[in-house]
């Protein structure tokens, strides 16, 4: 799956067609799965990185030792965020983001292929950046991650380096 890194303009084409924030969520369901409860207390002790939290941070509703959003309406989106941190550097989180309904909005006006080129490189940068886990919950996290370590719902779970 490895292709040329995106560049900035190409990042920016794929950010300009993201949807609106809304309330909208299914975080409450992945917030009461048990299979995920040690692993958010762990965020109490963890430098925590979460892409995409909209209008619904985990640290809201988790402790967390450090918090960094990376929220394409605020003007930084996850792969710009992840590229800058050193690697095994944080516990990468993300709910309802790591899904085609969500990252490709907009395909049928950039192109599909910018569209997973984007989902790809975020996914080999949760892999390199996430220590000593990342909970990511998403419709293709498993299409773009992986089978997790720790599954959650058929919806992504538990990812522990290889
Ligand atoms: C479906 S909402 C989920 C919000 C929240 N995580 C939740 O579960 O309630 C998706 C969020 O991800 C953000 N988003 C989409 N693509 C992103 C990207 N590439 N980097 C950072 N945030 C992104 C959107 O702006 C939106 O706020």
């Amino acid at each position: 799956m490895a292709s040329q890194k995106l560049t900035d303009a190409e990042i920016g084409s794929v950010l300009s067609l993201i949807f609106p924030m809304s309330e909208a969520s299914c975080l409450g369901l992945f917030l009461e799965e048990r299979a995920l409860q040690p692993w958010f207390k762990l965020l109490k002790s963890s430098r925590v990185i979460e892409i995409g939290p909209g209008l619904n941070p985990i640290a809201s509703y988790f402790p967390c030792g450090e918090y960094v959003a990376a929220e394409a309406h605020t003007g930084i989106d996850g792969l710009t965020v992840l590229r800058r941190q050193p690697e095994r550097s944080a516990v990468v989180v993300s709910f309802n983001v790591i899904d085609d309904f969500v990252l490709g909005a907009g395909y049928e006006l950039y192109g599909e292929a910018l569209n997973s080129r984007y989902a790809c490189e975020l996914a080999e940068e949760i892999k390199r950046v996430m220590n000593p886990f990342a909970i990511i919950l998403g419709a293709d996290a498993t299409k773009y991650l992986g089978r997790p370590d720790i599954p959650a719902l058929n919806f992504g779970g538990v990812y522990l380096p290889q």
